[in-house]
């Protein structure tokens, strides 16, 4: 399919638009070997496109794995916080091979919350690995405060009530550790309602004070990997 010339560079290089258009003005971009300035020139996949040399390759779907530190949204953009998306374009090898549209985090991490996020232009795969008919497994490490009630890893199996709102699908509770004054639990669930960590570990006594996400589906979070880092995964690593 045909597409304008600016619109190829900036989908598929690390440039916005009008950066793009700025790099064909100044003759840094050429078409099947000759300079082109015009930006309304078609090109097609068959075409060879070239930016300061570099030959552009449809860039097509994306997946990216980032360890999200905590006080990042999980948001394409926001007036006032850093996003998941900001932290893209400060890393200069994940810009130079993304295309800067289209890309969104899958689901939400909140603002505190660390830990496994998939960034993606995918909409299929995120919906498949979002929609609740899927019942695709989220694990989840959370350090709380408080006594740990003792029936509370039965009553994640059951499915507990959250507050009024609603009662939750059948979860995994295990104890990695505990005492009287606080806990460390490794928690499974299969949806992703807001706060939905915290708000069950409130029904059992305990105040989640960390959390981290280190498994979504088959993809898990290597333990080695900093928080802040990203590096682009494959679908079948996710998908299994
Ligand atoms: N549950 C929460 O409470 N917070 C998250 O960020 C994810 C799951």
């Amino acid at each position: 399919m045909a597409d304008r010339l600016d619109k190829f560079i900036s989908e598929n290089s690390g440039l916005t638009r009008s950066e793009a258009k700025k790099a064909l003005a100044s003759g840094r971009v050429t078409v099947n070997g000759a300079v082109c300035k015009k930006g309304e020139t078609k090109v097609s996949e068959s075409d060879r496109v070239t930016l300061d040399g570099n030959g552009l390759k449809v860039i097509g779907q994306v997946y990216i794995l980032l360890n999200k530190p905590a006080g990042v949204l999980s948001a394409t953009e926001d007036t006032r916080d850093r996003t998941v998306l900001d932290l893209l374009k400060e890393d200069p090898e994940i810009r130079e091979s993304c295309p800067r549209n289209g890309l969104f985090p899958v689901g939400r991490l909140d603002k505190d919350t660390e830990g496994l996020l998939i960034i993606t232009n995918d909409g299929v795969l995120s919906h498949n690995l979002l929609s609740p008919a899927k019942h695709v497994e989220k694990e989840y490490l959370a350090v709380c405060d408080g006594e740990l009630a003792k029936d509370a890893a039965d009553r994640f199996a059951e499915g507990i009530q959250v507050g009024e709102e609603y009662k939750a699908k059948p979860a995994k509770l295990t104890v990695v550790s505990e005492n009287e004054n606080e806990c460390t639990l490794k928690i499974v669930l299969t949806e992703g309602r807001f706060h939905q960590v915290k708000r069950m570990c409130h029904e059992v006594g305990v105040e989640v004070r960390y959390l981290k996400r280190i498994r979504f589906g088959e993809l898990v979070l290597p333990e080695d990997m900093p928080v802040g880092a990203m590096k682009f995964i494959d679908k079948k690593e996710i998908t299994g």
